[in-house]
């Protein structure tokens, strides 16, 4: 596991930015996934701005997302396909249809979850997955639980993440109670995985997910079993991170 630890959070998503784009640049048809939160806004305007710049090509990618709310539908403020749409997709050259995010409004859920499934695979999988992680450990949707998620489901969102989510709606009420994500089992296939963690709100959950037990009641933790990930924080995210570890803040 590569640590890289930068020192605001507008340089740690530049930082991802440029492995998402070594990606593309390297196999232009590549599938991306994707998060959404506010940590990984930096991300996209990095990517926006190199795609502008001319220094990647997004017309040939294909991205699946990781999570959507159950029940709302791509004309809601905060459902996750609008927020994609807003802060990347519609300024990137790529296709529409190559644009992949879970469907909250399926009427058939668990039958939703396996075509989900069925769409990354029939992709190729997953060439690099960006990741976010809650102030719980969790990745996408995927809460503590006692074991690990396999694939595509639909979860129950904890108090915690309704609460740290309702800053975006009107109301706490009106954050949605559950969600459909892809798995831990999902995310762990990806060839590569890219951790994002900013702020000094994160520095607790970080050094559990890195220096804690590989445990399902931290769904983070799990990236460091994976034979290909990088992780990036800002230095108030790296905080917390034991002597070991900062010597990483020397690469600031
Ligand atoms: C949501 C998303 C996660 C994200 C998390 C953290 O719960 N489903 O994918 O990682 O929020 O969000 P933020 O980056 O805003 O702290």
């Amino acid at each position: 596991m590569e640590i890289i630890i930068k020192k605001t959070a507008e340089e740690a998503g530049r930082a991802a930015a440029r492995l998402l784009a070594e990606v593309v640049q390297k196999k232009p048809e590549s599938v991306l996934g994707l998060a959404t939160g506010s940590t990984p806004l930096p991300v996209y305007r990095e990517l926006i701005d190199m795609e502008r710049r001319g220094e990647v090509d997004f017309s040939r990618v294909h991205t699946v997302n990781l999570d959507e709310y159950v029940g709302l539908g791509p004309d809601h403020p905060q459902s996750y396909r609008r927020f994609m749409e807003e802060n990347l997709f519609c300024h990137l050259s790529i296709a529409a249809e190559n644009t992949f995010v879970p469907d909250g409004l399926a009427a058939d859920i668990p039958a939703a979850c396996d075509a989900y499934e069925e769409k990354i695979a029939a992709l190729g999988g997953i060439d690099l997955q960006l990741l976010g992680i809650g102030h719980d450990g969790h990745i996408g949707f995927n809460e503590p639980d006692r074991v690990f998620s396999v694939g595509t489901h639909q979860v129950h969102l904890t108090a915690m993440t309704r609460e740290a989510n309702a800053r975006f709606f009107p109301s706490a009420e009106e954050v949605p109670a559950s969600a459909v994500t892809m798995g831990v089992g999902t995310v762990m296939q990806a060839e590569k995985l890219v951790l994002l963690a900013t702020g000094a709100d994160k520095a607790e959950i970080v050094k559990k997910a890195l220096e804690g037990e590989v445990d399902p009641q931290v769904p983070a933790s799990v990236i460091r079993l994976h034979r290909n990930v990088t992780v990036i924080l800002d230095k108030a995210a790296a905080s917390r991170l034991s002597q070991g570890r900062e010597s990483a803040l020397k690469r600031i």
